[in-house]
């Protein structure tokens, strides 16, 4: 077997990471539990799991709990967000969450699963077409 690259093990690194913090999951309506890492440029790791409501709505996914954690202790420049669930495929992140990362550029984004399935995406490649802040300016 061919050996693991750096870049991988990083990646197996902060997917172990998001499969602990998904435990903190509250996730008492659907019983899906969803664990994000998000890091930054400047290295900094910030944690976020889905935060349901008896008000069903009000459910705050993980990839957005991680986001909104970083950005409010000052941290806007994202390299890579790691999202994992208990699904048969990596977890695919819901629209809303794809536009909430859209709004800080086009960083990496590793989808997975808690079997160790993984994909490399992007943002950009998550939500094409998207509406940012660019299209205000007209
Ligand atoms: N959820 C996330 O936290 N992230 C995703 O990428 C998909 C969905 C949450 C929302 C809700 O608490 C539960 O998973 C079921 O939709």
């Amino acid at each position: 077997m061919m050996e693991k690259t750096d870049k991988e093990r990083k990646i197996n690194e902060l997917i172990e990471i998001a499969k602990e913090v998904r435990e903190q999951a509250y996730a008492p309506y659907s019983n899906f539990k969803v664990g994000a890492v998000l890091v930054t440029k400047n290295g900094k790791v910030f944690t976020g799991v889905n935060v349901e409501n008896a008000s069903y709505g009000l459910t705050n996914c993980a990839e957005r709990t991680a986001i909104f954690k970083a950005v409010s202790e000052g941290e806007r420049d994202f390299d890579t967000l790691v999202v994992i669930a208990n699904t048969d495929k990596p977890v695919a992140p819901c629209g809303a969450c794809r536009q909430v990362m859209a709004e800080f550029g086009n960083f990496k984004v590793i989808l997975a699963n808690t079997k160790g399935d993984w994909i490399e995406t992007t943002v950009q490649e998550l939500l094409p077409y998207g509406f940012d802040k660019s299209d205000l300016e007209k």
